[in-house]
């Protein structure tokens, strides 16, 4: 048995604790903003929180969450109101939106450790993060614009 929190609710999952967290979020809880993007740590997609790290919730299994705290895109901030997710908006960063969940979860774990990053340590922290449609400009300048908010 598993146990932890999520999105701030108290859970336990009983079945497979090598389960990737990926795999929990979606189809346990139909969480859908987590997405499947290579399934390897590639990629980025697939981003969550747990204990305020960012880490690949693809290759993360359930069991390292006990007694943790996950948190996903839907649990960032209810009302979608983090900087972050402020700065995207006003940067209009997505295009097809596909990798932009995991952008902001791994943008907001490193604005919560280094709230006034360089250019330098924001490109350091994202660049595991991959968008094929190339927004990495418009990410890059929307994460500085949340730093000058935190
Ligand atoms: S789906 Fe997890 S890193 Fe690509
Ligand atoms: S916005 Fe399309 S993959 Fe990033």
């Amino acid at each position: 048995m598993v146990s932890f929190k999520i999105n701030g609710v108290r859970r336990s999952f009983d079945g497979d604790p090598n389960m990737p967290i990926l795999w929990y979020v979606r189809d346990e809880l139909g969480l859908a903003g987590t997405k499947f993007g290579c399934g390897r740590a590639l990629c980025g997609a697939c981003t969550v929180h747990l204990n305020g790290s960012a880490v690949r919730a693809c290759v993360t299994p359930i069991a390292a969450a006990n007694e943790g705290e996950i948190t996903t895109i839907e649990g960032l901030d209810p009302a979608g109101e983090h900087p972050v997710q402020r700065a995207w908006r006003q940067h209009n960063v997505p295009q097809c939106g596909y990798c932009q969940s995991g952008q902001i979860m791994q943008a907001a774990a490193l604005l919560a450790t280094t709230p006034k990053p360089s250019d330098t340590q924001i490109s350091n922290a994202m660049q595991g993060n991959i968008c094929r449609c190339g927004t990495y400009q418009r990410i890059l300048a929307a994460v500085k614009t949340a730093a000058s908010e935190v």
